[in-house]
């Protein structure tokens, strides 16, 4: 029985409209953004989703949209055992972290999988914006030598446990330290980078043909309006940059979308 047939009688008819179906399962964590019209129905909400998801342990609530460098949320806890730390698996791999403290979007599984799913054993990867490792750690078990590139202090602890877990700890380097400052930091020519850029740090791109040898490849992704995306062909052209592939994946806001763009250095 979905969400809303659970809360027939419970929600009145003109609120339950208000609730959306869609929230994130991390691990056995659940995560709600609810309309604040919803508010005095919170627990009655939360505790529905435990009952209709029966491995769900804990919901939360996004009180506020993503904040800061780290792109995390203030989280409001509902329902269930409350701890934010949890595993999630994903393509035969697993993830541990603290939903309360580093970024993780469980919605971009498959997207995450066709990208590595390029990588070549022997090949070397650079993975910026590298999180908890769902770029950088399926890229390693194909083979490929990975450098993760992130910011986050907390992030780059749980990316070293998944890492261990993940088996792929002699194939991947973390590198705790800020994208903008990576041609400084990283002598080398890559023949892969994986570029999950967090809203708004789009100019990182103006410095990626210098990371990668010629003939390698940049999966880019961005946020962006349909119409804009023909300018943003021509503005990677000119950087040396032939796009191979330009497919959405996902939707953030009303009219805006995540767009990754395959290119590859002439
Ligand atoms: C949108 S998340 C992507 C995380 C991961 N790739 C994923 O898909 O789950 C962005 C990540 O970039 C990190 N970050 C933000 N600004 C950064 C910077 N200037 N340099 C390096 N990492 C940064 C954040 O800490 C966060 O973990």
């Amino acid at each position: 029985m979905r969400l809303k047939e659970r809360l027939k009688g419970v929600v009145p008819e003109e609120r339950l409209e208000l609730l959306s179906s869609r929230f994130h399962v991390i691990g056995d964590i659940a995560i709600l953004t609810l309309d604040p019209r919803l508010d005095c129905y919170k627990r009655e909400i939360a505790s529905a989703l435990l009952d209709q998801c029966r491995n769900v342990h804990t919901v939360f609530n996004k009180i506020s949209p993503l904040q800061g460098e780290r792109r995390t949320f203030p989280l409001e806890l509902l329902a269930g055992e409350g701890r934010s730390v949890t595993v999630h698996r994903e393509s035969g791999f697993r993830y541990h972290l603290d939903v309360a403290e580093v970024f993780f979007n469980s919605h971009l599984g498959y997207e995450r999988m066709r990208v590595a799913e390029g990588a070549r054993a022997g090949e070397v990867v650079l993975v910026l914006f590298a999180g908890v490792g769902p770029f950088a750690i399926p890229s390693a078990a194909r083979g490929a030598r990975v450098v993760a590139l992130e910011k986050s202090v907390e992030a780059c602890r749980w990316l070293a446990v998944n890492s261990r877990v993940n088996r792929v700890l002699e194939r991947v380097a973390i590198v705790n330290a800020d994208a903008f400052s990576m041609n400084s930091l990283l002598k080398r020519k890559f023949d892969r980078a994986i570029v999950p850029t967090p809203y708004g740090m789009d100019r990182i791109v103006d410095l990626l043909p210098g990371m990668v040898r010629r003939g390698g490849i940049i999966h880019f992704y961005t946020f962006k309006k349909a119409q804009q995306i023909e300018e943003l062909k021509k503005r990677y052209q000119d950087l040396g940059l032939e796009v191979l592939l330009c497919r959405r994946c996902g939707n953030v806001a009303p009219l805006v979308s995540r767009w990754v763009f395959d290119m590859q250095k002439l």
